[in-house]
């Protein structure tokens, strides 16, 4: 991989024109925007690197799939082709579609777990979690300690401790816990692939004990990509029997088609089970739309059904995570502080190790997104105690070991200039590092608050 160009199977058809600021503009916008990137103005942003949801390029195959939209309010033509495409594709036998990821795991949280339950998973996800929490789980997470450790070059840094999870099995019993939620590419420990090895042990151990295996497969393809080029017997099979064999040892599923499967919006739950189907079939109604719609519009159901088949494909996959290793490398070799190994969808920015003299209760990867905006007009996110938020029964911060700075990477969006433009202005603010301030909470939200928390900064 290391030696072979990562140059895009695709070309340019049509481009989106960019607004170019001056400093002042950004040191204007990030007040207004009380220091949080998410509440800047798109138009205000040169190169956005805040997500990878959503914003990625659809292909021209699927802008055409656009117009074959079949809007009929029940048994759209669309739903079919996509229920059809997550099945040869993924496995799952039944899918409801959601308006996007955390629609799915809503209805799955509702329907599998009972007050009182426990879930363990590979790192908590913002959403995922608030979800099991709203209906009465605690989360456990279970993920192995090199996943915690920035500089650890463990290569399945997504792999889950079974040591941990015994424990866990041991304190509550079985009973407590009714689903494993295990994701590929691991997002908040900075997109890290789990082992196909872990994964063929985790359903021994859900056979075991009569526990289900939910997947949260929004970034499954990044991490089919990860087992094919690291791990021993995958070399010559392709991503997409990868993701095949990734989806078929899991009894359901919660999909975020905003990453991986390139639509603006969208999602599903899909699974094995056909009374499972049956209780999703009876609260998607309630949450998102009718069972052969979900949150979704019949043209957005078949850009998506065409996105899946082009998301597996090796030459797309190689160049995507191609571009976010290009990038990675381009600031590890300056001396950047950053995740290792470099993750599929983002290079996250070791927050902490870059400005020392910022303490975690002063937000350093806040403080460190938005002067990288200020700076250069890229913006970023982070991922650290902000995101992190609460703990649902003391209220006390949870702190992360990780403190960092998600620069994200859109699928298919932005060019290898941009990336050169974006390391330079990281490393033109690792030469004024020592000027960056710590923040404060002006509005602090009570459910996921790094969406709209307001900061001011400390002097
Ligand atoms: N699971 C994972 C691993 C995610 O990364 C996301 C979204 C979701 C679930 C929820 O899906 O946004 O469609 O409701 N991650 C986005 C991000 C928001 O920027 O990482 P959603």
């Amino acid at each position: 991989m290391e030696t072979q160009i990562w140059a895009e199977p695709y070309k340019i058809k049509m481009v989106e024109l960019i607004k170019m600021t001056s400093k002042a503009d950004r040191i204007k916008a990030i007040q207004e925007a009380g220091n949080n990137t998410f509440l800047l103005r798109s138009e205000d942003v040169y190169i956005d690197l805040l997500t990878d949801s959503g914003v990625g390029a659809m292909s021209d195959r699927q802008w055409a799939g656009l117009m074959m939209g079949d809007e009929a309010y029940a048994g759209s033509r669309n739903f079919y082709h996509l229920r059809d495409t997550v099945e040869e594709y993924y496995s799952y036998r039944y899918m409801v579609p959601c308006h996007q990821g955390r629609g799915a795991e809503n209805i799955l949280s509702k329907i599998l777990i009972s007050e009182g339950d426990y879930v363990p998973g590979n790192m908590y996800f913002t959403t995922t979690r608030l979800h099991q929490e709203l209906a009465g789980a605690t989360f456990v997470d279970v993920i192995i300690d090199e996943a915690h450790d920035a500089s650890s070059e463990h290569p399945f840094k997504g792999n889950v401790d079974f040591d941990k999870l015994n424990a866990l099995l041991d304190e509550v019993g079985a009973d407590k816990i009714p689903y494993i939620c295990i994701a590929t590419c691991v997002n908040m420990a900075g997109g890290q692939p789990i082992s196909m090895e872990n994964l063929k042990q985790l359903r021994q151990w859900c056979d075991l004990h009569g526990i289900m295996f939910v997947h949260d497969m929004t970034r499954v393809a990044e991490n089919a990509h990860f087992i094919q080029q690291r791990e021993e017997g995958y070399r010559d099979k392709s991503v997409r029997e990868i993701v095949y064999e990734i989806c078929d040892l899991t009894d359901a599923a919660t999909m975020s088609a905003k990453k991986d499967a390139m639509v603006n919006i969208g999602g599903f739950l899909a699974m094995n089970d056909e009374k499972f189907y049956e209780k999703a079939c009876g609260l998607v109604v309630v949450y998102e739309g009718l069972h052969t719609y979900g949150g979704m519009a019949g043209r957005d159901m078949e850009a998506l059904a065409i996105g899946i088949t082009e998301s597996v494909q090796d030459d797309h996959i190689f160049a995507r995570v191609g571009q976010v290793q290009y990038l990675g490398r381009k600031l590890r070799d300056a001396g950047v502080p950053i995740v290792n190994p470099i993750g599929g969808h983002a290079v996250f920015l070791d927050a902490a190790k870059m400005l020392p003299h910022i303490p975690q209760e002063h937000f350093p990867a806040q403080a460190l997104a938005a002067a990288l905006y200020v700076e250069s007009g890229v913006r970023s996110m982070e991922r650290g105690i902000v995101s992190a938020g609460r703990d649902k029964i003391t209220g006390e911060n949870h702190k992360p070991s990780l403190e960092l700075v998600r620069l994200t990477i859109p699928r298919r969006v932005y060019t290898q200039a941009h990336m050169d433009v974006t390391a330079a202005a990281v490393l033109s603010l690792m030469a004024q590092r020592d000027q960056i301030r710590g923040l404060r909470f002006e509005y602090e939200p009570e459910m996921l608050r790094f969406f709209q928390a307001r900061f001011e900064k400390l002097v």
